[in-house]
């Protein structure tokens, strides 16, 4: 299926390394051109001279950090400097502070402030100030990583479900709000997605991995490509009726029926 976003342009957040990267790379495959967005310079470069040189769009690194306003006011400035629109925005975020910890547990002020800025504000920060850009041209996606946590709380991770809850609530709203002019707003929602870089604080004993596994009634863990292939259909022409939802990539994880 020709997804009809040859040409377009997408931006994707928090893109220097692991889905974010992933997510970019399956929409420059669609022939998107993309910009990426994160504060490490040189690994957000080589990311780019690599889509650029597999999928032949262009490919534009700014770096910034999504917590910090001035940053993306310049990542928006030089979006309409490079390019004549924006179509696509994949607000995907940085992880909560580790390790993890039981909610009883979790009660340091900055902890929580920090989580709050990392996945809540800084969202809404890239929110704000895209949204008007492609209120403008009259089409639009908005996409926000999650996590399946919104639906059916993970034990331990409290500091993520309390601001991925607040994002999805936020994407709710905007849709709502910006649905007439043509933009469409949505969230994804994850869990139990391979992410084999985990090392240290963050990594997970065999024993974890496998008790995880169990958690979906695929008996095993998600692959980067089919999170990323559901965020690409969400970025699609086709997916235009599709507004103020949250899909689910979660390995039928979540019990409810909705
Ligand atoms: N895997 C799952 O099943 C699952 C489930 C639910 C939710 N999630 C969430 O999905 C997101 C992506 O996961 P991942 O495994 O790809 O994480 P990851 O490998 O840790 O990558 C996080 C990305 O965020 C960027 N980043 C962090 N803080 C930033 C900031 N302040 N400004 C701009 N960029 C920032 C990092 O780049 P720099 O360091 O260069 O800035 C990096 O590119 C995370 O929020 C995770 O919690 C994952």
């Amino acid at each position: 299926m020709d997804l009809g976003i040859r040409g377009k342009v997408a931006l994707v957040t928090a893109s220097s390394g692991g889905m974010g990267k992933n997510i970019a790379s399956t929409l420059a495959a669609e022939g998107a051109n993309i910009v990426l967005f994160a504060r490490s310079q040189d690994k957000l470069q080589s990311v780019a001279d690599e889509i650029e040189q597999h999928y032949g769009v262009r490919a534009l690194a700014v770096p910034g950090d999504m917590k910090e306003a001035v940053d993306i006011d310049r990542l928006v400035s030089n979006i309409e400097k490079e390019f004549d629109s924006l179509d696509i925005a994949v607000l995907n975020s940085g992880r909560p502070p580790a390790p993890l910890r039981s909610t009883v547990n979790e009660t340091d002020e900055a902890r929580w402030l920090e989580s709050f800025n990392t996945q809540l504000w800084s969202t809404i920060q890239v929110a704000q100030r895209v949204h008007p850009v492609m209120e403008k041209a009259g089409w639009g996606r908005i996409i926000a990583i999650t996590s399946a946590s919104v639906a059916q709380p993970m034990p331990h991770h409290a500091l993520s479900t309390v601001f991925r809850a607040g994002v999805t609530a936020y994407m709710k709203h905007l849709a709502n709000e910006v649905g007439t002019s043509g933009v469409t707003v949505n969230c994804v929602a994850p869990a139990l997605i391979e992410t084999p870089h985990r090392t240290g604080a963050v990594a997970y004993t065999p024993e974890q991995a496998e008790a995880r596994k169990k958690m979906t009634v695929l008996g095993r863990m998600g692959y980067q490509e089919e999170l990323c292939a559901v965020v690409a259909f969400l970025a699609s022409v086709q997916a235009g009726f599709v507004t103020g939802s949250t899909v689910r990539v979660d390995g039928g994880m979540v019990g409810s029926l909705f």
